[in-house]
């Protein structure tokens, strides 16, 4: 941290150096779902709120739950405390999180239901997402990284038909195949919703976008190029035409081999990947093209102490620190003891202490 801290002068942000293919100043890391309620102090922050959805919608409350990570832990980025389902419900779905049950939507099951949902998104109902990034925005250390994020269009397309987290989006995955014309308008709908969403998250002082698209694996490979890539490519493209040039993270998770593709195709800045992806192919085969953001298994964070350091320092080791973003390969898991998240931390900067220091 002193060496880092001696280099910080210029304002140096480890993730954007790595995004934009600069040596960077150490090895960027933040982690997937680093707030939320396996953090005692968001568990009290949600209680104040009253739900999940007031927590988004509140700017002050949602600063607060963004910045409680980045006060524990030594990260390189925050990630605007949100969610991708705020997209479909500024399209004229009603979503509701119910305790442990997860988003329940009113679904889209049929052309008629498709008809019914806004033409555009109506931008005063993620207006507060904007708010609470230009709050904390101001309050980052300046190695620090904002992050902004959506949904990919294939997922929050599968949550809309579902009408919630479904097991192996079944009925997402049936339309998908049967009804190609009316699905191909919702992905439509989505991609245009989200290069607004996303304009105005990077005019509200967003650095860095990710893209979620945490069911891409559900689908055959057959549709990749079509549901996956292509959306994702357009949804950069339309954004870079409105706001200019803004680094992209693109999270196409489950596609195994298929986020080299994802990469090329979708000219994202950097892939991130689930943690069965194998060190070796990443090293060989993808860091050399795209930069690779991953994959630690959140159940080692889980489990902690040896199980936990081997499986960072196996990361560490394997991926370049100029084009590796360390992170898990999903979202911290609400079981985590915060002392682990700790550990973990702690035991990417030792790694890294030779390499850059
Ligand atoms: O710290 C961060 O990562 C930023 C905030 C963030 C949340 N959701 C907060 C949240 C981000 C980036 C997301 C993305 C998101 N939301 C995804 C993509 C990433 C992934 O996990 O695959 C998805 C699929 C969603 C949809 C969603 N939101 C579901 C299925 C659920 C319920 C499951 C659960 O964990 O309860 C949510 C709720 C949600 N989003 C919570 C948080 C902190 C928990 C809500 C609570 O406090 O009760």
């Amino acid at each position: 941290m002193e060496v880092f801290k001696s280099h910080t002068v210029l304002c140096r942000k480890p993730l954007l150096e790595v995004l934009t293919g600069r040596m960077p100043s150490r090895r960027p890391l933040w982690l997937m779902r680093q707030a939320g309620r396996y953090l005692p102090e968001y568990r009290r922050l949600r209680a104040e709120a009253g739900s999940f959805l007031q927590l988004c919608d509140t700017p002050r409350l949602a600063c607060e739950a963004t910045l409680q990570p980045m006060r524990r832990f030594d990260l390189d980025a925050a990630i605007v405390f949100a969610d991708i389902l705020l997209v479909a419900r500024a399209l004229g779905t009603k979503l509701e999180f119910r305790d442990n049950e997860g988003p329940a939507l009113s679904p889209v099951r049929s052309e008629e239901d498709f008809l019914r949902l806004n033409s555009k998104i109506n931008l005063s109902d993620v207006e507060a997402v904007f708010e609470t990034i230009s709050l904390v925005k101001r309050q980052l250390e300046d190695h620090q990284a904002l992050i902004g994020f959506c949904g990919a269009p294939w997922t929050v397309a599968s949550y809309m038909i579902e009408g919630g987290s479904a097991a192996e989006r079944l009925s997402a995955r049936k339309i998908a195949l049967q009804r190609p014309v009316w699905f191909g308008q919702l992905v439509e709908r989505l991609i245009e919703a989200s290069i607004e969403y996303l304009s105005g998250q990077v005019e509200a002082g967003a650095e860095a976008i990710q893209i979620f698209d945490s069911w891409a694996g559900d689908l055959p490979e057959s549709l990749f190029d079509e549901l996956v890539f292509e959306p994702v490519r357009r949804i950069r493209e339309g954004l870079m035409k409105r706001v200019g040039v803004i680094p992209v993270i693109g999270f196409a998770r489950g596609i195994g081999a298929g986020h080299l593709q994802f990469g090329m195709r979708s000219g994202v800045n950097a892939v991130s990947v689930e943690p069965s992806v194998p060190l070796e192919w990443l090293a060989k085969e993808v860091c050399p093209r795209i930069s690779v953001q991953g994959n630690l298994d959140p159940v080692a964070a889980v489990v902690g102490g040896e199980v936990l350091k081997r499986a960072v320092r196996r990361i560490t080791g394997s991926l370049p620190a100029h084009s590796h973003i360390f992170n898990l390969g999903h979202g911290i898991r609400q079981e985590t003891a915060p002392e682990n998240i700790r550990e973990l931390v702690e035991t990417v900067r030792e790694a890294d202490g030779a390499l850059i220091g």
